[in-house]
């Protein structure tokens, strides 16, 4: 393709997009085909001799787009929204048509000063502390973009191993590093996205996942008693994820409270997790859900959520750069230049060396927005998830399963779990809707976001009719069901009620004439059934004195799976330890076999797989010793 060929291309192609965009509607909001549908229609081996547009093209609309989730649609309501913006789009363009790269200043020095003077423009906007900013006076701190938030919590937790390893190392000069980093605990909350899990895995390190309170949000208390519990077992908390604006239910840890606790530990990293709400944090109203910032060493939102910024943009802000730096610094010979003194260097700030030129796409939707149109985008998803949470309060057969603090509602029928299971499956099989379940309070629950950008009060009537449509078809199917499942049962229990009649009226007639205790009946002091019971009891295999014994959970929390290494499943006096091992986002059931003289390597034994029940860790603990599995 040349020059001439791009230029009427890309107008075709920006002609595609509006016409996608415009027309969305009329799509199926996700698809309908089956896995591995693409592998029989794309041939096995790429194109030996170059393609024709038109025809490259034409897959497109034939073959690609069937197996396109629609996230911009109207009727998706999964999630979080994926940010989507035509002077993103066009900014995202540009960055790939200049094609440059920035892992140094000199590498391309508009990328690096756009970048940071960008994050301090949104930094200043969301009302993050000075020292986040990089241009304040004194400031030690600064913005950079990630990938992902994911990302985010990662170099997060990098920094603050490094921070506490180089701190031990310094009290004990002559202990290996390997030993140090065993003794090392982060924390968050049950609540908090499964990526820090993830990067707890990456780290090695240990992490302590803690039960929020009632409204899902983890609380000072929680934290400091886990962290005292721990210190006193001779382990050194370093670094504490919390989240404002949680996946399942948009909830909010107690940042002040956990901040506070934060202070008493010398050395511990604190991170703020908002990568969907923390883009709210640009309208004033809402800035009170960011208090306790202060407190923070890093924090994180994803503009590409909510922010009308494509995919990806993860900005991220840290208090002091050289703690963050000195842990992911490399600097060979070919990569250095004559100002890397004066300037930044944004390769020191994450794992990737190559960086695309994202701030431009942030840029110019900060700049074709404003402020001020970005927070009448952020209020209008808000308005609208409040609209849906009255339309659904207003229905009595419904409940409300959040605080609706921003445009995530999540909602289910008063009813079973299944029942909501059934409802949900029902409306996205017929690609009505789309939306996902999450788990709140130990209730399967319905999540619906507001997502798309230009949501009106017309698309949450819309989603509402459906949502009520497939509810009362499903409640309505549910009666007939129980009542022919009740008709089936009288009609078994009368059918064995008149068997068991005649066969005891046969029976008592022959045995009245053998047995006097039969017809009478003051000669049987103890009846059979009474003697029956108190046999069962007995014979209970689970409770040999016939008591069901509760073993109170030591603290509520879990440990995530890298302490089945790293803990050697031996006590201190010799005796096995039973550590609750925890895979979240696996439905498998782990046992962490304690190692005995010989073995000193305990690994999860995965063998023993099934699937686990939904429980909180108290109440999980509380069963059989042998149920070591935590929720999904
Ligand atoms: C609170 C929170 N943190 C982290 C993530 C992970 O985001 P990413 O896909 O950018 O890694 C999500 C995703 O939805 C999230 O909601």
């Amino acid at each position: 393709m040349d020059c001439d060929e791009f230029r009427s291309r890309g107008k075709e192609m920006v002609e595609y997009i509006c016409s996608y965009m415009q027309n969305l509607e009329s799509r199926r909001v996700t698809p309908n085909i089956e896995p591995g549908y693409l592998r029989k229609l794309i041939p096995e081996q790429a194109p030996d001799a170059p393609e024709a547009w038109e025809h490259i093209m034409e897959d497109v609309e034939k073959k690609i787009m069937p197996g396109v989730t629609h996230w911009q649609h109207p009727r998706f309501h999964a999630y979080f929204p994926s940010g989507n913006s035509y002077p993103s789009i066009l900014g995202d363009m540009l960055a790939a048509g200049v094609g440059c790269i920035g892992f140094s200043w000199a590498s391309s020095p508009a990328l690096t000063e756009l970048e940071t003077i960008v994050l301090d423009w949104l930094g200043k906007a969301i009302g993050l502390p000075d020292q986040f900013l990089a241009f304040k006076e004194g400031s030690r701190g600064g913005g950079v973009i990630q990938t992902s938030a994911s990302e985010c919590v990662l170099v997060s937790m990098l920094a603050a191993r490094a921070q506490a390893l180089k701190r031990l190392k310094h009290q004990h000069p002559f202990v290996e590093e390997g030993l140090l980093l065993s003794k090392l605990m982060a924390y968050c909350s049950r609540e908090a996205h499964s990526c820090v899990e993830k990067a707890a895995m990456i780290c090695f390190v240990k992490l302590r996942i803690l039960e929020p309170d009632e409204k899902s949000s983890l609380r000072g208390k929680t934290l400091m008693m886990a962290m005292e519990e721990d210190e006193t077992m001779g382990l050194i908390p370093f670094f504490v994820s919390t989240t404002l604006g949680t996946t399942s239910c948009c909830s909010f840890d107690n940042l002040t409270e956990i901040g506070q606790v934060c202070n008493k530990f010398p050395c511990v990293w604190l991170h703020v997790d908002g990568a969907y709400a923390g883009n709210a944090f640009i309208c004033p109203e809402l800035k009170y859900l960011l208090s306790g910032i202060e407190y923070a060493d890093s924090f994180n939102t994803n503009p590409n959520k909510w922010l009308l910024t494509n995919f990806d943009c993860s900005t991220y802000w840290v208090r002091d750069r050289i703690r963050l730096t000195s842990a992911l610094v490399v600097d060979p010979l070919y990569l250095q230049h004559g100002y890397s003194d004066a300037t930044i260097d944004y390769r020191h700030w994450g794992v990737p060396l190559s960086r695309r030129f994202r701030s431009l796409k942030l840029w110019f939707v900060l700049r074709s927005y404003g402020i001020s149109g970005l927070q009448k985008y952020i209020r209008n998803h808000i308005r609208l998830a409040k609209k849906f949470e009255g339309l659904v309060l207003k229905d009595r057969r419904f409940e409300i399963c959040n605080e609706v603090k921003l445009a995530l509602v999540c909602f289910r029928l008063k009813g079973s779990d299944k029942l909501n299971e059934k409802l949900l499956s029902n409306i996205n099989a017929s690609g009505k809707l789309h939306m996902v379940p999450s788990n709140v309070n130990d209730k399967y629950v319905i999540r619906f976001c507001v997502v798309a950008a230009n949501a009106e009060e017309a698309d949450v009537d819309h989603a509402w009719e459906v949502i009520r449509d497939f509810a009362d078809e499903l409640l309505e199917v549910n009666i007939a069901e129980k009542e022919a499942e009740l008709h089936d049962e009288v009609f078994d229990l009368l059918e064995r009620k008149k068997k068991e009649t005649l066969a005891h009226k046969r029976s008592f007639f022959v045995r009245m004439v053998s047995d006097p205790k039969i017809y009478n009946p003051s000669i049987a002091k103890s009846t059979p059934s009474t003697r029956r019971h108190l046999t069962e009891q007995i014979d209970s295999p689970g409770s040999p004195d016939g008591n069901v014994t509760v073993q109170p959970p030591l603290s509520a929390s879990w440990i995530s799976w890298p302490l089945a290494f790293l803990f050697q499943g031996i006590t201190e006096d010799g005796t096995t330890s039973d550590l609750p091992i925890r895979f979240r986002h696996l439905d498998t059931k782990v046992r962490l076999k304690a190692s005995g003289k010989g073995n000193n390597s305990p690994s999860p034994d995965a063998s023993d797989s099934s699937r686990s029940p939904k429980r909180t860790p108290a109440s999980s603990r509380r069963t059989s010793p042998n149920n070591e599995t935590r929720q999904k």
